[in-house]
């Protein structure tokens, strides 16, 4: 009996024109690793079906180009959770009569009984994916149909979400098809690009076509795109990208973790640079919402949940936090005169997809803070705001989590009509979070890093809008050191965590002029059970083992306070021998349930 190898995320590509396929191939893939980096494999066609894959990391896997001859292409890099990571199960996966080849983003939940209907026609399968059962409909379809139809027809049976891309061998094109799974195309002079993410083509053209749902495109020496559901030809815009391969690269940094973080003070300042008109159109829909919802997933519900204490003392006004996961257990409770906000980096995060669709069902506006222009969330929007903070490629949300506090801050304080001093506030801390992000403060922090390195366990706590900072920064610290790491309000250690204090324990404490009292009370229960206490906050304390001074900055505090800890966090992967790019068992934008 086969058992499901549930891929959650994973990058394609798929190439035709004038270069050596399998060139472009890989070099898309290897900007896509970000997306799964457990195994990678390509097929080209000359015109016949040339195959290379195995497991490992793309750079580790040594692909013998000469064997990939030819001017069309397919790749994949992927990232599964359980199952085989064999070299059998690595796409491209291939038809019994190995002329058609597929790789595939995503997961058929029907392919059980695919291949129990494919096995009964005399088909034959050799992986524990669910994707192979897609090469064999369509050589199945193919007895009496051409590749197109029988591509359009063995979608029909698909249950699931998919971004596929498809060669048959001898026919110099590829055939791509989406629905609840991202897929773009780059229009390049002569040659044409579908890829996961934009930055696989991007060295090659800036000219990109966000795909919608069940479009299917056809790429091979010109372009046509058809809308399945519609059942015709379609047209979709062509967008011209604003930022360019060196921002997707790593430039000096060893790592795009570091990268990223160091990049904040632009990042912040492009997402203050937001769309002033939206903002304030936001903050009306916030007033005249009955009730609002603030949803997101990972970091961004921790943005979510640090606004809500934002809106709360700004603008006077409670907005729920939901997890998106966990949203549809308030369904019943949506109504016309509901609003839903919902963050999310990649846009294409499937639980906050199925949130968003539900509230829709129920008549709800749907607001969303997004950074990956055309991905499927700011298609299901009534209001957009683009949190612009430039391609995140690390897995860990850095730069992406302060654009989501940027652009939640100036809404707070817009629904409470103060956006230019929110905006003013913000400004102020441009400078400050140059400093923080300079060399000069990572050194310092490394004594930190260095000191706390072979801990068991680290606890964080904090109060007011200092709480969801903490269980942010806890989980900066899990997902890249692997060290067992956990945020807590100052107020609840007292009610269980403080029994697992002991001699040493780090804890990190988060001040601020309003809560500094009640912290330094919290700081002194752990340091009379042995903790070793680091304080982050506007004053050091005789309490303190190390500090790290962190400006008062009130509501935009939030902004300032996260990037020590994600100094540190990247500091306590490398000590550690980890690789902060590529975190164990994580992927940057989970695109199933
Ligand atoms: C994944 C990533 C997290 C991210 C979360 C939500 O779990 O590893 O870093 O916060 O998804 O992603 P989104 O793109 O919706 O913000």
């Amino acid at each position: 009996m086969p058992y499901k190898v549930l891929i959650l995320v994973c990058g394609i590509i798929g190439y035709t024109g004038n270069k050596k396929a399998s060139k472009v191939v890989l070099k898309g893939l290897m900007t896509l690793e970000y997306r799964g980096y457990d195994s990678a494999g390509i097929v080209t066609l000359d015109p016949k079906i040339r195959i290379q894959k195995n497991v490992g990391k793309i750079n580790q896997i040594d692909f013998d180009m000469e064997k990939l001859p030819g001017n069309v292409g397919i790749g994949h890099t992927r990232w599964a959770t359980h199952g085989g990571v064999t070299k059998e199960n690595c796409h491209p996966h291939i038809s019994n009569n190995g002329k058609i080849a597929v790789v595939h983003n995503g997961i058929i939940e029907n392919y059980q009984e695919l291949r129990t209907f494919l096995e009964a026609k005399g088909f034959v399968f050799n992986t524990q994916t669910d994707t192979e059962v897609i090469p064999n409909l369509i050589e199945m379809y193919m007895k009496e149909n051409d590749f197109l139809d029988a591509v359009k027809k063995s979608i029909k049976m698909l249950e699931g979400s998919y971004a596929l891309a498809i060669v048959c061998e001898g026919l110099e094109k590829v055939i791509a098809v989406r629905k609840d799974s991202p897929l773009v195309v780059g229009v390049g002079d002569e040659e044409f690009f579908v890829a996961s993410d934009v930055p696989a083509f991007i060295e090659h053209t800036k000219k990109v076509i966000y795909l919608h749902e069940n479009d299917l495109v056809i790429i091979n020496k010109k372009l046509k795109i058809f809308n399945l559901k519609e059942d015709r030809e379609v047209e979709r815009p062509v967008h011209n990208i604003d930022w360019d391969m060196e921002q997707a690269k790593k430039g000096n940094f060893e790592h795009f973790m570091l990268k990223e973080i160091a990049e904040q003070t632009e990042s912040i300042k492009k997402s203050l640079r937001n769309n002033t008109k939206e903002i304030e159109r936001v903050s009306w829909m916030i007033n005249d919402a009955r009730k609002v919802y603030l949803i997101g997933c990972g970091s961004s519900y921790h943005a979510c949940l640090s606004a809500s204490y934002k809106f709360s003392s700004l603008a006077k006004k409670h907005l729920d936090v939901v997890l998106a996961s966990e949203f549809s257990n308030y369904r019943d409770l949506i109504e016309q005169d509901s609003l839903v906000i919902a963050v999310s980096q990649s846009g294409e995060t499937a639980d906050i997809l199925e949130a968003v669709k539900s509230a829709k069902e129920k008549g709800a506006k749907v607001v969303s803070i997004v950074n990956v222009t055309g991905s499927s969330l700011t298609r299901e929007s009534d209001e957009l705001l683009m949190m612009n903070s430039g391609p995140e490629i690390s897995v860990l949300s850095t730069k992406t989590y302060t654009s989501q506090l940027v652009v939640l801050t100036l809404l707070a304080y817009a629904t409470a009509g103060r956006y230019d001093e929110g905006k003013a506030k913000i400004k102020d801390l441009i400078n400050y979070v140059y400093y923080i992000t300079s060399a000069n403060a990572r050194d310092y922090i490394r004594k930190l890093s260095e000191k706390i390195k072979d801990s068991e366990h680290i606890y964080l706590i904090g109060r007011g809008l200092q709480y969801p900072t903490a269980l942010e920064a806890a989980l900066k610290i899990k997902e890249v050191s692997y060290i067992h790491a956990e945020g807590f309000a100052g107020g609840e250690l007292k009610h269980g965590a403080i029994a697992m204090i002991e001699k040493g324990t780090p804890c990190i404490v988060f001040t601020s002029d309003l809560t500094e009292k009640e912290m330094v009370g919290n700081a002194s229960e752990l340091k009379a059970r042995g903790a070793y206490i680091i304080g982050i906050g506007p004053r050091n304390n005789d309490l303190f083992d190390f500090f790290i001074k962190v400006m008062q900055a009130d509501e935009a505090n939030s902004i300032c306070q996260i990037i020590p800890i994600q100094i540190l966090a990247y500091q306590l992967a490398l000590l550690r021998g980890c690789d902060p790019d590529r975190p164990r068992n994580l992927a940057k934008s989970v695109t199933v349930k």
